[in-house]
């Protein structure tokens, strides 16, 4: 049985490989050089990368792709996709040139807001408290002015600061609810920075007031964070154009096509279980981009699905109506994303990527990111509601599937020539190389 170690974090790098490996693995050359090979030779990204984070030990590869041709509000952007699964690219690509040649995406931003909030624990008369923050707010404000400055400078700062009274939900709950603008920063570090102090100080002055009794005073500071939530930060994003102008497609008249793609959104509107799947379509183009311009995807995955949930059921995140012989799709995302601070300045493939998408601010990027989504989840329900998914997705597969079956360069190229007119199946492959194992 494993014990646990003490002082891991101190160890070096080799310290940790050499204990993990010691004592997780039977294979302990191999673990240690899958581990090693992943390391960069140039020391200095090396070490840029290990600072990251703590107790780095190696570095994990995605693939980083692009999807070319993306006309987004009449200029053309080629946006960079950090993502493992295939297909997904392609099928980014492959939107982008049809609605591209269907007069291209347009876009714009219903809000910038984020949001932060102290919760804290008051025993005693909300009203009372109520007066004394709208006395105060201006005096919290102030006290934050060293963090805020800059921020006003650029066009952001603290837009708002309300007292929320939650004591329905738990007794002597209440909060201090914050608006923020961030500009071109997500604004994780400032928004929380800001709450800290003003948590400290609102405490303060409470204590410091004499319209307040004792038990009043003893105002406990639960805890003060932004929110993930942002549904007053949001990207639109839409396409449409007649339906006469649709591609045709195998075995259906542009009408038909037209009506099964409005119906199968509907269907993601209505049904929970197809929605999550419909807006996990959407997820793929959305986490790519975000991953690959260094932005926090596990923020923006909470806050997109609590968005979806909104009215009190999941639903589908993108719309399509058909109106006055047109077909109209759309997508409202929530995004808290940055195109400076974090791994912006850090990450050179994140610089290299935004630098890809000619520096856009962040509501720029919000917006690409948006088409990114929309232009993903046409690609999947269009497949959906014609061909299926898995032919285009498994014919995007076969290079997994021949490198897991250890096929030659060769056999690899006389693979891809064959598949392109047959199914592609993990059997069928294995099958093909069977035959052809010269
Ligand atoms: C697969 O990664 C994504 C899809 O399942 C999305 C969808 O069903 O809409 C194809």
């Amino acid at each position: 049985m494993q014990t646990p170690v003490s002082g891991f974090s101190k160890l070096s790098k080799k310290e940790k490989i050499a204990w993990i490996v010691k004592t997780h693995f039977h294979n302990t050359t191999e673990a240690k050089n899958i581990v090693e090979q992943y390391w960069n030779e140039e020391d200095q990204l090396q070490q840029l990368h290990d600072d990251f984070i703590e107790n780095t030990i190696s570095n994990y590869y995605l693939p980083l792709g692009v999807a070319p041709n993306f006309n987004i509000n009449g200029k053309l952007y080629t946006i960079p996709m950090a993502i493992e699964e295939s297909s997904v690219v392609a099928a980014a690509a492959k939107a982008a040139k049809y609605w591209g040649d269907r007069g291209g995406f347009k876009t714009e931003i219903l809000g910038e807001e984020k949001i932060g909030q102290i919760h804290f624990i008051y025993k005693g008369d909300a009203n009372k408290l109520e007066h004394f923050i709208a006395k105060i707010k201006d005096q919290l404000r102030e006290d934050v002015s060293e963090i805020t400055t800059n921020m006003e400078k650029r066009g952001g700062g603290i837009r708002s600061i309300e007292l929320r009274n939650k004591t329905a939900l738990i007794e002597n709950y209440f909060q201090l609810h914050l608006c923020f603008l961030t500009v071109d920063s997500m604004g994780a570090n400032f928004i929380n920075s800001c709450l800290e102090v003003i948590a400290k100080r609102l405490q303060h002055y409470i204590q410091e007031e004499s319209i307040f009794t004792e038990e009043e005073k003893e105002v406990e500071i639960v805890m003060s964070i932004l929110s993930n939530y942002v549904p007053n930060c949001i990207a639109k994003a839409s396409v449409s154009c007649p339906i006469e102008a649709l591609e045709q497609e195998e075995g259906l008249s542009k009408q038909a096509f037209a009506e099964k793609f409005v119906r199968a959104i509907n269907i993601a509107q209505k049904e929970p279980f197809r929605a999550v799947t419909h807006n996990k379509g959407i997820m793929n183009g959305v986490d790519a981009v975000v991953i690959a311009t260094g932005n926090d995807f596990r923020a923006v995955e909470a806050g997109v699905h609590a968005y979806a949930a909104r009215n009190g059921q999941y639903t589908s995140l993108s719309h399509a109506y058909i109106a006055e012989d047109s077909l109209h799709f759309e997508l409202e995302l929530p995004l808290a994303i940055g195109t400076v601070g974090g791994l912006t300045n850090l990450h050179p493939l994140v610089k290299w990527s935004l630098e890809l998408l000619g520096h856009p601010s962040a509501k720029d990027l919000m917006q690409i990111i948006t088409v990114a989504g929309l232009a993903q989840n046409f690609a999947a329900i269009r497949s959906l509601v014609t061909s299926g998914i898995q032919k285009g997705h498994m014919k995007m597969h076969l290079l997994n599937i021949l490198n897991q079956l250890n096929a030659t360069p060769a056999q690899k190229e006389a693979a891809v020539t064959f598949f392109k007119t047959n199914p592609v199946s993990h059997s069928a492959v294995a099958n093909f190389l069977e035959k052809n194992n010269a």
